[in-house]
């Protein structure tokens, strides 16, 4: 039979975290081993998923053996609801919210109901390539501000007003930020409000690991200070609660003045198109959202001595400097080396050590920078262990 060809659209779709594991499975085949260093899944380390959270899906069979209402049970969207509220994001009420598969399902079928081919939303540079990798797909225009390096990757704010154009409906924000690991000061997020109000378009923020900060660092949910400015927030149960597996997660619009009805319309169209989220993991968010959160202290614990160890190693390595993370769990270093392109150091890392990290260029940067991101969930003696790789490598390889 004569080969299927895919949907062009597809072509230029793509996820390095993703993409680059076939590669590291060849390596893994010719006998080397591999530290996989590349996605962030904390159930592939030491950490577990809160009991309580099995035990709620456990506990509710009869009612998670059938299709769930598309937007998610009324006790789940009421839990995200009080959850926004308790975040500061007043008056949002369980009509606000929907649930979905993962943050990504919330992301993409936002996107999806919202871009026509030709228009754009900001994104920021770097970015988690979900963001990029849909916007092709929907044959939108990328459209992408930069987060200041110098500035601990502070989006730089006149690049945002520089970048917004007739075709520009949203800007989305991450924060705290994958790849980067920063975190948006409440003035930093109050400027770009205002710019998002003075030009009628509306703030998308991804607020995946909006507790999993270091150092007390603030976190501001942007929709508990935009008031009038209309806010579409997502998050999910896969980090802050270790659940990535079970693939639940949320949006919902904080929109006092009924500007985003008929986009929110558009996505509740989008997730009756699709009949419904998954039944048994509703129980999961409620349990997660308001049960207890004793996890979160150990878990926050444990990371921010992985960040230290991250954050010293790597600036050790000659040719390499890295920002502080503030908060999720990753590093974003830049490599000022003579290379050809990150992706080149990256794959050649991983053939002469086994060390697995994603290049740069899959999550964006400016032109002339070289970046890797790097995963800081594993215990120390993984950690260490590919940062002597690393170190060695570099050594050998460059000095
Ligand atoms: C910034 C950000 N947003 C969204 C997601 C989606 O995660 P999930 O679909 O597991 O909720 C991720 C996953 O890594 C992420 O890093």
């Amino acid at each position: 039979m004569k080969k299927i060809a895919p949907s062009k659209r597809t072509e230029n779709v793509r996820h390095a975290l993703r993409d680059i594991v076939p590669i590291a499975q060849q390596v893994e085949k010719k006998g080397k081993k591999v530290i996989y260093l590349n996605i962030g899944d904390p159930m592939k380390f030491d950490y577990r998923t809160p009991e309580h959270m099995w035990k709620a899906m456990m506990d509710n069979k009869k009612e998670a053996e059938g299709y769930c209402n598309a937007l998610g049970t009324d006790g789940a969207r009421k839990a995200v609801a009080n959850y926004a509220n308790k975040s500061g994001a007043k008056g949002i009420t369980m009509d606000d919210v929907m649930v979905t598969g993962g943050g990504s399902e919330a992301i993409l079928m936002s996107l999806q109901a919202l871009i026509n081919p030709g228009e754009n939303v900001l994104t920021p540079c770097p970015t988690y390539s979900i963001y990029t990798g849909e916007i092709n797909f929907l044959e939108g225009k990328i459209n992408e501000y930069y987060l200041n390096e110098e500035k601990n990757w502070q989006p730089d704010v006149d690049d945002i007003e520089k970048k917004i154009n007739e075709k520009t409906k949203a800007i989305v924000l991450i924060s705290p930020n994958n790849p980067t690991g920063s975190v948006m000061t409440k003035k930093t997020l109050q400027q770009i409000i205002d710019i998002a109000g003075a030009h009628d378009i509306f703030i998308y923020t991804d607020e995946t690991y909006d507790q999993l900060l270091f150092d007390d660092e603030e976190f501001i949910p942007a929709a508990s200070i935009a008031k009038d400015v209309p806010v579409v927030t997502t998050s999910s149960i896969s980090k802050n609660y270790l659940a990535p597996g079970f693939r639940g997660g949320w949006l919902y619009k904080h929109d006092p003045q009924g500007a985003l009805d008929d986009y929110f319309e558009a996505i509740k169209k989008l997730s009756r198109l699709r009949l419904g989220p998954v039944s048994p993991v509703q129980f999961a968010i409620e349990a997660a959202l308001n049960g207890p959160q004793d996890h979160l202290k150990e878990l926050v614990e444990k990371l921010q001595k992985r960040r230290d160890l991250t954050y010293k190693r790597l600036n050790e390595i000659n040719g390499i400097s890295c920002v502080k993370p503030k908060g999720a769990f990753y590093a974003y270093p830049s490599i000022e080396l003579p290379i050809k392109s990150d992706k080149e150091f990256v794959l050649d890392l991983l053939e002469e050590t086994g060390v697995l990290v994603v290049y740069g260029e899959g999550f964006g940067q400016k032109p002339g920078t070289h970046h890797f991101r790097i995963v800081f969930l594993p215990q120390e003696e993984t950690l260490n262990e590919a940062f002597d790789k690393i170190e060695g490598y570099v050594k050998k390889k460059y000095s």
